[in-house]
């Protein structure tokens, strides 16, 4: 995000001319609902006041008026300045009052949830990101901005960038996976899809990477849970995401709800001013995540809501999401010497710089034909979706070829994921529509297949007993069983963390008969987190990850079915044997005594030390052969070079893995680190030596000061279609 010479002086003329009152209604972002976007009811919002989510005064003057004239009330006096909502009517209604009706005419911020597309939802993060095809994941974020500025969302919650190991956490689905240098290539990709394309007005967004930071790493997976580590771990793997994203140009941030080390990211002045601000530069603003700055009372590091709105605006918070904390007590804070006013005016300076860059003071508006533009979706939209859906999906089994099929198979379907609309959209995805949904069956149907199908259960509810025998009986007259099973999309996203990551509910029960059966069983998954399979990848004849990919889901998960698209998608997270595994992921630090055979090792004694499917692993129809591996050094950088051979009889894709390892450093390494990637395509018989050049600028790591170490000595490198099969060097590295 960069400004001309004469934004930032029409910005610094603004708040010349502001009131203090009228600064800190900059600092407010109020939404319909007050509490992140979602309707409450009546007896909810009794049930918030009691909680504390909701101060009584406020709820008192809800009451008095009705709640739609308090934010307009508000909007006119200049208390607002950003709402919540992807309405285009409203907000243009609502803006025309800030624009046509408060004393300095300054536009709101429109701000909403649109995490893996808008209209045209696409897969869900931790399936794009195995695409590992950065290009991809750009073109859809641009989709999206334009799908939601035409619909009056200037600012999107996006990207979220939480490096996330634990599976168990539900919010893994809205990331790119467990890898900090994946993440951060995320980051980039998605900054520029949304940020970038500003010659149409209308093209383009306000990122918002969240969520700063370490959220991830709550204790034992558990949402909105305690966080605690070492200074060195929350730099090298949480934080290099957001860094990334801030030299992309990022225009804002959101606070996370969890402590770090015992202060909440609401009030950190550490992570917020001293890195976000002062290190990294960041040049938008931070925003709290949905009443967070009330939490910190909860948390019990804040006496009350003013102590908790002083704090979190000294820390550098500048923008309060849903609890008008900073509304009703920051004037009343600055008068006591709590909060100085240059405090106040660096907030104020961050969020219209915002505003500025978005063009909002020049077109503030939805016009009619924006509003138009998207009513029905274009093909080239649903074709990026299909794409972007297609190429997510990862083959992890596929035993005697069962895979791909032959339209000329008799197929069973059984699982009613396969058939529900809701269920393929993901969480967090709000502004989709049942007509543009295609299930599995639609696809099927739609491409002319026969096939029987019963739905016998799902991932919640009863198993239907008559249904089951009748799906035996016709299993044992067809060919193959596609078994759709895995999770709801309710069983991942915000407050959905799980201590039993296996197949949910009765679907087991629905697999074990199946494989009874002796038909062969594919199961196509669809998940939000890697999921415990050891018992399906023991007896099941092929498993295909399909996540939730949005829209065009049935089209893609047919296209592989059938052998239309070789599968290239490689996991973005660690799978698994057990769910008590869990944390497991491929670059954890070694132990004194790695996990093995033997007794005295790390590991556990009912599930080993490995997991069931690692980091960047993906079968194809096709194989793959790595051979002639070297590694050279130059005076920055090293070079790569290795031989990939496609030795199956199908053209396909492979994505070239390259990893390093720090053997002789002051503090205890990664095992492996991901430090690029290339996705190449192959034609059977073909081979192709590739290189990859490693900087020796990024072969560094933090210490507990913060500070970055470049040290001499022994390195390991790596290179290989997955994170546990790779061919290896060792070289000793002088920087
Ligand atoms: C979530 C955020 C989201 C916000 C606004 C919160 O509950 O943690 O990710 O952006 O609500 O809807």
């Amino acid at each position: 995000m960069q400004l001309t010479a004469e934004q930032l002086q029409k910005v610094e003329s603004l708040i010349d001319q502001m009131t203090l009152k009228e600064k800190i209604g900059q600092m407010n972002l109020a939404s319909m609902s007050i509490v992140g976007g979602f309707d409450v009811s009546f007896e909810e919002m009794i049930e918030m006041v009691t909680d504390g989510r909701i101060s009584k005064e406020k709820f008192g003057e809800m009451l008095a008026t009705s709640e739609k004239d308090y934010h307009e009330s508000e909007i006119r006096d200049g208390l607002v300045g950003a709402f919540m909502s992807d309405d285009p009517k409203l907000s243009n209604r609502l803006q025309k009052i800030a624009v046509e009706e408060s004393r300095l005419g300054i536009p709101l911020l429109f701000g909403f949830d649109v995490i893996h597309g808008f209209r045209s939802v696409y897969p869900i993060a931790i399936a794009e990101a195995g695409t590992f095809d950065t290009e991809l994941m750009e073109k859809t974020a641009a989709m999206a901005a334009k799908e939601s500025r035409c619909s009056g969302v200037n600012w999107h919650f996006a990207p979220m960038l939480d490096v996330a190991r634990d599976a168990r956490w539900g919010r893994v689905s809205e990331g790119a996976g467990e890898d900090p240098f994946l993440t951060s290539e995320f980051a980039r990709a998605k900054i520029k899809g949304l940020q970038n394309n500003q010659e149409e007005l209308t093209d383009y967004v306000a990122a918002c990477m969240k969520h700063y930071v370490a959220y991830s790493a709550s204790e034992g997976g558990r949402d909105y849970n305690t966080t605690n580590m070492a200074v060195s771990q929350l730099y090298n793997t949480y934080l290099p995401p957001f860094k990334a994203a801030v030299e992309e140009g990022a225009a804002s941030a959101m606070a996370s709800f969890n402590d770090i080390n015992g202060i909440p990211a609401t009030v950190n002045a550490f992570t917020l001013r001293r890195i976000l601000k002062e290190s990294y530069g960041l040049n938008g603003f931070v925003v709290s995540d949905a009443n967070a700055i009330r939490e910190c009372v909860v948390h019990g590091i804040a006496e009350d809501d003013m102590d908790a709105g002083i704090q979190a605006a000294n820390a550098g918070l500048d923008m309060d999401m849903g609890t008008e904390i900073y509304l009703h007590n920051l004037e009343q804070a600055v008068s006591a010497g709590k909060v100085t006013v240059s405090v106040i005016d660096e907030a104020v300076r961050r969020v219209l710089s915002v505003k500025m860059w978005l063009g909002l003071f020049e077109h503030p508006y939805v016009t009619e034909n924006s509003m138009d533009r998207f009513r029905t979706i274009p093909v080239e939209h649903k074709e990026l979706a299909r794409e972007s859906a297609v190429k997510s999906i990862v083959l992890l089994k596929n035993e005697h070829e069962t895979l791909p099929l032959n339209p000329s198979q008799k197929v069973l379907v059984v699982g009613s994921l396969a058939e529900n609309k809701e269920e393929i959209i993901g969480a967090w995805a709000m502004s989709w529509k049942q007509e543009d949904c295609v299930t599995i069956l639609d696809a099927l149907t739609e491409q002319g297949i026969s096939y029987h199908y019963h739905a016998v259960c799902g991932p919640d509810g009863e198993l239907d007993k008559e249904q089951l025998t009748a799906a035996m009986q016709t299993a044992s007259e067809s060919d193959v069983i596609l078994a759709v099973v895995g999770e709801s999309v309710s069983m991942s996203g915000e407050a959905a963390s799980k201590a039993d990551i296996s197949i949910p509910g009765h679907q087991k029960e629905l697999l074990k008969a199946m494989k009874e059966t002796g038909t062969p069983v594919v199961a196509v998954l669809m998940n939000g987190r890697p999921l415990a399979l050891a018992w399906e990848e023991e007896n099941l004849d092929a498993i295909l990850e399909s996540w939730h990919l949005g829209i065009e889901m049935g089209h893609a998960v047919t296209k592989v079915l059938y052998g239309e698209y070789n599968p290239s998608g490689k996991l973005t997270a660690t799978f698994p044997t057990m769910s008590g595994q869990c944390p497991v992921y491929y670059n954890h630090p070694n132990t004194g005594r790695p996990g093995s055979k033997s007794k005295f090792t790390s590991k556990y004694l009912d599930a080993g030390f490995d997991p069931l499917f690692p980091f960047g692993f993906g079968l194809s129809y096709t194989t793959f052969a790595y051979s002639d591996f070297t590694v050279t050094q130059k005076l920055d950088r090293m070079v790569y070079e290795v031989t990939v051979c496609n030795t199956g009889n199908r053209s396909g894709e492979e994505t070239v893995q390259f990893y390093v390892r720090d053997i002789t450093a002051s503090i205890v390494r990664p095992v492996k680190e991901l430090k690029g990637f290339q996705k190449i395509s192959l034609e059977p018989g073909e081979c192709r030596t590739i290189q990859f050049e490693l900087e020796k600028a990024n072969m560094g790591f933090y210490n507990d000061e913060g500070a970055y170490l470049l040290e001499n000595g022994a390195f390991q490198f790596f290179a290989g279609g997955s994170s546990a099969q790779v061919l290896m060097q060792e070289l000793r590295v002088e920087f």
